[in-house]
């Protein structure tokens, strides 16, 4: 299933992937795309802070990967931030083993995720944020590629969202 979402503002893209968040189980892969300023690491933000990492979050581009302690009920222990911009090959992105450290978990949220969306393993959900009509007006559409996350709980967690 897919929903397609708007927001006004960064706040709002924040506070949606909190929402986000509260659906995530260990294993789970936020498969994010969209340009530069479009929005990726505003989500992932939100959705760390829905998870309850009290680290700053912020674009891991040099590293390719960040680690940030968590802190729910969900037993979800770490997230994972990866940030492929600076992705050479697909063989740069299977050394980070994201697919193995979720597997053993964490859940990660992967920007550029779409230039390798098929290395974090079977259980992903696909972001794709683009422009809208006014500056900070965002278009997201979530794909739900998971089946720990029910396309019934994503519309009553996000169905608010759907304009
Ligand atoms: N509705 C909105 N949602 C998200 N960000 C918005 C929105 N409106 C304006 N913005 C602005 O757009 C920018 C988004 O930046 P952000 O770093 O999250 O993008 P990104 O997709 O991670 O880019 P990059 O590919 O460079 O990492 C911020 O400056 C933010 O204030
Ligand atoms: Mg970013």
């Amino acid at each position: 299933m897919t929903l397609t979402l708007t927001t006004t503002s960064v706040e709002q893209t924040r506070t949606l992937g909190t929402a986000l968040a509260s659906l995530l189980v260990p294993g789970v892969v936020v498969v994010a795309a969209g340009g530069l300023g479009a929005g990726k690491t505003a989500m992932a933000q939100g959705l760390a802070s829905g998870l309850g990492v009290t680290d700053r979050v912020t674009s891991p581009t040099f590293t390719l990967l960040a680690s940030h302690d968590a802190h729910n009920e969900r037993g979800i222990r770490t997230m994972l931030h990866a940030d492929l911009y600076r992705a050479h090959s697909g063989e740069e992105v299977d050394d980070l083993a994201i697919g193995e450290m979720v597997e053993s978990g964490a859940v990660c949220f992967v920007e550029w995720g779409d230039r390798a969306p098929d290395v974090f393993g079977s259980e992903r959900v696909f972001v794709t944020i683009t422009q809208g009509q006014d500056q900070d007006e965002r278009t997201i559409s979530i794909a739900n590629h998971s089946t720990v996350i029910t396309d019934q709980d994503l519309h009553r967690v996000l169905g608010a969202w759907v304009r």
